[in-house]
This record gives structure tokens, sequence and C-alpha cells, in this order.
């Protein structure tokens, strides 16, 4: 098929190159420098496997990037809508980027011989596709006289720092069709996967993915409250409480009881979720809720656990060192480890938290650095802040915090050298064996 995805990011790219192994592949963007570099094999954003991948697939010429200016429908069979929808100040979705995606193309699908399906990837609330989409389309282009353009809705559940192997071995594929053409169109570029394919409606698709990733942030707030009744309670600790809970057989699958399910990854206590994706999609929801004069506690609920989790462990940390003037260490960026993405990461929380009393901040993280830079946070930062070789840096700080678990920071504990320094382990990995001369904490055990 020939398709043309407008947005090159994060998932825009990877989608782009993943269907161009088996299909002809146009990314398409407004940035200059994301086309040049993409076309010169070198990625804008960092995920495993990804300039390798690239590199290949610019030599099999299934795949190139190129401007918006410089697009063309002739041929062209499905257009994959990636551009951004972040958060507005009132919490609602964002559609500026695909409201102006869309405009980009309505002028070039005139005259169009074949059939051609517009397909939102990006997240949106639910009726985008069906009324605001169609119906901008459809006020140019009617549908007795222009049958062959079809929209339609397929939300995309990759993960980033696995995001190539997520997109290649999906769980399932949603197919959010409005039309026979749509449907038949998604059927058609997805018929190399082998995994359920579920055939909804638009809105259905875009609910399903708001629903999906609001689900899986309720789970990590909702044991984030656990841990901090856990906090207030001598002798009892959360990873015990919720080793328990999870060997309920409801909680295990039944194929292979020694590989516990993978959402037992969101129900560990820590310093809650954040992202390009949970924090905006659960507020998206819930102002869409709003708006429909549907009252929403566990969503807010959801939000408010989650952006109070950074504060409540900086408290836990002033009730036993002074924070005023004392120099703290935060270990890890990135939202998650091997991802660049540094959108909404707790860090940004902490930082703010510690400045506000008066602490010295220095942030390490092994790949994205430069980029907290240019981010609102560094207004608190100085210019030696940024610390690059966090090993040397250790012994000079009174508290540690580990934010994000990259591989460089499982040696930690060897890596102490200095005695009663406060170590903050928001993301309970470690125990207070592990360090045996320092002040550890860690989510949910007092
Ligand atoms: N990042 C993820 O892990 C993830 C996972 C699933 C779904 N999503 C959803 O996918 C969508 C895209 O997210 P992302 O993280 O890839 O965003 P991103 O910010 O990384 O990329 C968006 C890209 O679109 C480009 N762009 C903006 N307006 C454009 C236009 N009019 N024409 C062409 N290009 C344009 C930007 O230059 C940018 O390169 C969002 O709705 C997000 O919620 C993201």
């Amino acid at each position: 098929m020939n398709i043309k995805i407008i947005g090159t990011g994060y998932v825009g790219l990877i989608t782009g190159l993943c269907l161009s192994l088996k299909h002809q592949v146009e990314c398409v963007d407004i940035n200059t420098k994301i086309v040049e570099k993409i076309n010169l094999g070198l990625p804008h954003l960092y995920e495993v496997g990804l300039e390798e991948l690239l590199k290949k697939q610019l030599k099999s010429g299934n795949f190139k990037s190129i401007l918006l200016k410089n697009l063309s429908l002739k041929g062209t069979d499905i257009v994959l809508i990636c551009v951004g929808t972040p958060s507005l100040e009132d919490d609602s979705c964002d559609l500026n980027y695909v409201n102006s995606a869309i405009e980009s193309i309505i002028p070039l699908l005139s005259n169009l011989k074949q059939n051609i399906s517009i397909i939102i990837k990006s997240t949106v609330p639910p009726g985008t596709v069906s009324s605001f989409i169609t119906k901008k389309v459809r006020e140019i282009y009617p549908l007795q006289s222009f049958p062959n353009i079809a929209f339609g809705m397929n939300p995309e559940f990759l993960r980033e720092g696995s995001a190539i192997s997520d997109f290649l071995n999906p769980d399932r594929i949603v197919l959010g069709a409005d039309s026979e053409i749509s449907q038949n169109h998604l059927i058609k570029l997805y018929k190399h996967f082998e995994c359920p394919k579920i055939k909804v409606n638009s809105s259905t698709a875009e609910m399903i993915k708001y629903v999906n990733n609001s689900l899986l942030a309720l789970q990590i707030s909702a044991v984030n409250e656990y841990a901090n009744i856990c906090d207030g309670i001598e002798n009892v600790d959360i990873r015990q409480v919720m080793s328990g809970v999870l060997q309920d057989k409801r909680w295990q699958s039944n194929e292979n009881a020694k590989i516990p399910p993978f959402i037992h990854s969101y129900l560990k206590a820590g310093c809650g979720f954040g992202g390009s994706c949970f924090p905006k999609d659960v507020k998206a929801l819930s102002k869409f809720a709003s708006l429909n004069k549907v009252p929403t506690p566990l969503l807010e609920g959801t939000l408010s656990i989650n952006e109070n989790q950074p504060a409540s462990l900086v408290k836990k940390v002033s009730k036993i060192t002074d924070l005023k003037k004392a120099k703290v260490l935060l270990l890890g960026v990135s939202f998650k480890p091997n991802t660049d993405d540094i959108r909404d990461s707790p860090i940004h929380l902490f930082i703010k938290h510690f400045s506000f009393k008066g602490s010295k901040v220095f942030v390490h993280d092994p790949l994205v650095l430069e980029k907290l830079k240019s981010h609102p946070s560094s207004e608190y930062l100085g210019n030696k802040s940024y610390i690059k070789n966090f090993k040397e840096f250790l012994p000079t700080v009174e508290i540690i915090v580990l934010i994000t678990y990259w591989q460089c920071y499982l040696e930690l504990p060897s890596l102490i050298t200095k005695k009663n320094q406060v170590i903050l382990d928001s993301r309970g990995v470690f125990n207070s064996n592990d360090f045996p001369t320092s002040k550890y904490l860690t989510t949910g055990l007092r």
C-alpha cells in the first residue's frame, strides 16, 4: 500500500518505519531539521533499535521523509495522522495540530482517482473523527460526489522505550472505521500482523485508547494511595503488602504462574506516572466527561494522587533531614528508562519541591541532561546543576533521589562511600540492607 504519515514524532516515525517493512511509506513533517536528519539516517529521538531500522529502511527504498509542503496524495491509499495532542490550559485535548494537519491535506484530496482513507492515530476524544474531522472534509467534498474519501481511527499502544518491538508485536490492533472503504484499508494495512483485530467504529476506537490509558494510570495511583497509608504504619512495607495481594489468582495469569502478568508493573508503589500520554489522556477524558456533565471522581483522584506523590516523598525526606541549603542529587530525567522523552516526567515536580524547600538541586541522566536545559524546570537550576559524572558527584551531596531506574543506577549501593546520606528510592527497587551506612527511604515504608 502507499502510506503517508503526517507527524514524524515518536508515534509517526516508529509507525512509518515498521509499516515500511511491508508497504511504501513517506513520513511527513513541518520541521525541516527533522526531515533532513531522518533522510540522513539520523533519528531525532531515542528509541532502542531505531537508528539501525531507519538506516535499513532508507536503503530498502520503501521509506523516506518529506516536508509537508511537498506532500502529494496521488496514488496514496492511507493518510495516517500522528501529530501531537497535548493538554490545553483547561485540561482538554488540544486538537490544533490535528486540525492544521487536516487543513493541509484538504486541498490535496481533489481529483484523486483512488479510494483514500484519512485515519487518525493520534489520541483524540470520542467523536473527533466522526463529527469534527468528517464534517470538516465533507463540507468541501460531499459524500455523494466524493465516495472515495473515507475516515477512521487506529489508536496506537506502543510504549516508549520498547516502541519498535511493541509496534511489531501488538497485543491487538483496533481498527476503527466508519465505512467499508476505511475498514478494508485498515484490514489490508495490518494483514501481516497475527494478533486479534478489533473492528469497531471510530468513536469506540477513540474511547478504547482513553480507557486503556486511564485504567492503567488508575492502578498506579491506587497503589500509591495504599503506599501512603503504609507510610503511616510501623513495620509495614507496601512491597510486601502488594506481593501478598498479587498472589491472589485473580491477579495471576493462568497459563504460566511463574511469569507475573504485565499488569503487576503498574501495581507498584513509586513516585507516580509521567510521560507524554497518561497525564494528558486522563485529564482529557475527565474534561470530556465534564463537558457531557458526567462526574469523574476516579479520574480526578487518579490525577490528584499522582500530582501529590513527588511532594509527599519530598516531605518524607524533610522529616529526617533539613532541606534548606541541602545538596540534592536527582537521578533520572526521562519519565522512564530507555527513552529521551521528558514530557511530564516526575523529575519536574521533584526539582520544584526541593527548590521551594531551599535545597540546592543537581540532576543526572545518562541520555537527556541537555534536553532539560530548554525545559521550564531549568529555571530552578543553575549552570552547575547538570552533572555528567554522577559517580564522582555522589559523595558531595547529602540527599540522593532515584527517580528513573536506568541500568546505570543499578550499582548505586556499591557506589556509596559517604556515611549518613539520605537515599530516597522513589521506585522501590532497593532495600535498606543495600545501604547499611545511609538513611534509606522508599515509597510506602516508614
Ligand atoms: N509517544 C507515545 O508513546 C504515544 C503512544 C501512543 C499514542 N500516542 C499519541 O500519538 C500522538 C503523537 O504523539 P507523539 O509522542 O508521537 O508526538 P510528537 O510530539 O513526538 O510528534 C509530533 C510530530 O508532529 C509534527 N507536526 C505537528 N504538526 C504537524 C503538521 N501540521 N504536519 C506535519 N507534521 C506536524 C511535529 O513536528 C512532530 O514531529 C499523540 O496524540 C499521542 O497522544 C503517543
